[in-house]
């Protein structure tokens, strides 16, 4: 059973959307030093894709976190992988694929908040903000999008179609 994908964010408008992203990123981070914080798995293609167009320096760091969701609504934050490296005096700039319901930024923003930072923002590169159900502080958005189920462009269904040069609607 193939699921039918429509493409709905082709590569040529990724990739404007991603320049656009950048230069925003390039103005705030000139001289900063910045460390780029991605959320694996989905920011993986985002972010490699980004840093390409950044003309600034950057560090990179990837982190893999995943909450439950119990009887309370933000649930427990598990981390998967920690960071390699500290982000304490570092001005953080956390990168993700797609921001849904917010729970999980939610709580890695909180957690990366207590070890000191030196600013802390979040970009990503798609956003969906009729499904939010906690406020994150998000600076940099790609792409508002409606309440669709996305693949692609590091995107998964189940773990796949994250290779998708693309972004695409699942049936
Ligand atoms: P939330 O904002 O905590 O609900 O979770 C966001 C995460 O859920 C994203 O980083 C994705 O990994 C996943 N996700 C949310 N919406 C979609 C989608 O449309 N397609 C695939 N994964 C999604
Ligand atoms: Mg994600």
């Amino acid at each position: 059973m193939k699921p039918e994908l429509k493409t709905l964010i082709d590569e040529a408008e990724l990739k404007e959307t991603v320049a656009a992203l950048a230069a925003e990123i390039c103005e705030d981070y000139r001289d900063k030093d910045p460390l780029l914080v991605g959320l694996l798995k989905g920011s993986f293609v985002f972010m490699a894709d980004l840093i390409r167009q950044l003309d600034i320096p950057v560090e990179v760091d990837f982190m893999a976190a995943t909450s439950y969701v119990g009887r309370e609504s933000t649930g427990e934050l598990v981390v998967l992988k920690g960071l390699n490296e500290s982000v304490h005096d570092r001005h953080v700039l956390i990168v993700e694929d797609i921001i849904d319901t917010g729970l999980t930024l939610h709580q890695i923003y909180d957690r990366l908040s207590t070890e000191g930072p030196a600013s802390i923002e979040i970009c990503t590169l798609i956003d969906k903000p009729a499904r939010r159900q906690v406020e994150v502080p998000v600076k940099y958005v790609g792409r508002e999008i409606p309440d669709l189920f996305i693949v692609g462009y590091g995107i998964d269904f189940d773990q796949k179609y994250r290779w998708l040069p693309y972004v695409g609607t699942i049936d």
